[in-house]
């Protein structure tokens, strides 16, 4: 029997009822934004990240004094401050600070998989560091897509091929899910120009009619942190 460990790609929040308990690590991925918003906050210095999955909890925050953010569809909910781009969170307002965060698909993601032993976050802003510690720990990986409303999304799975390729490059890791050599594949293939890969993609068409090409450009920057963040008792913090 082979020692090596898993890495595979769950492509949607809406399969991993079929991979959850299998795995040790959970990589929540939300490249456009919220996973590249979280990476961001804790690289300028944020202390932590409560994430919720309703408007009504991150509004029951909000009225316990909490610092909170709220994201629907792109845009930021009314009565929120700020929202899912990463550019808010370069501001010294929120250096040491806790903030709540509810979006559309990240949060919701990261709460799914909440039960899985380890869970942290990944985007192609962090990229080479994930993957480093990742094969450091010498555990069964699942990259878990947060999509777009339970379909499935091409920059998350790049972002989750990138990862299930550099593992699997060591020869301590295999895939056997077609997800994960699908998602393999698509990485390879968008490479040498993600942006332009992504031109018509349905969350980028999404953005730029919302004029955040900014925060697409930034969101598809690969290896512009080193930060890891993970999820302890329900905060995401610095490991
Ligand atoms: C999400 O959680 O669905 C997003 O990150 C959407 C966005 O704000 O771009």
């Amino acid at each position: 029997m082979s020692s090596r460990k898993r890495v595979e790609v769950c492509l949607t929040p809406g399969e991993y009822e079929y991979y959850k308990g299998e795995y040790d690590i959970v990589v929540v991925i939300d490249v456009l934004r919220a996973t590249s918003a979280i990476c961001t906050a804790f690289d300028y210095g944020i202390r932590s990240i409560i994430p919720v999955s309703s408007i009504e909890k991150a509004k029951s925050y909000k009225e316990k004094g909490f610092l909170v953010g709220a994201e629907r569809k792109g845009q930021i909910v009314e009565g929120f401050d700020f929202g899912n781009s990463p550019y808010s969170y370069m501001k010294e307002e929120f250096k040491g600070k806790d903030v709540v965060l509810s979006t559309t698909n990240g949060t919701r993601a990261i709460n799914i998989a909440s039960d899985a032993p380890t869970v942290v976050i990944g985007a192609l802003l962090n990229v080479d560091a994930l993957s480093q510690w990742l094969i450091e720990q010498d555990k069964n990986v699942l990259c878990l897509c947060s999509g777009w409303q339970d379909k499935f999304n091409l920059e998350d799975t790049i972002c989750a091929g990138v990862i299930c390729d550099t593992l699997i490059r060591t020869g301590k890791f295999t895939s056997e899910e077609d997800s994960s050599i699908a998602a393999k594949y698509l990485y390879l293939s968008a490479w040498d120009n993600p942006l332009g890969y992504l031109k018509s993609s349905s969350h980028r068409r999404r953005l730029k009619n919302l004029n955040l090409n900014e925060d697409i450009k930034y969101c598809l920057t690969p290896n512009k942190t080193d930060v890891i963040p993970i999820l302890k008792d329900g905060k995401l913090v610095k490991l």
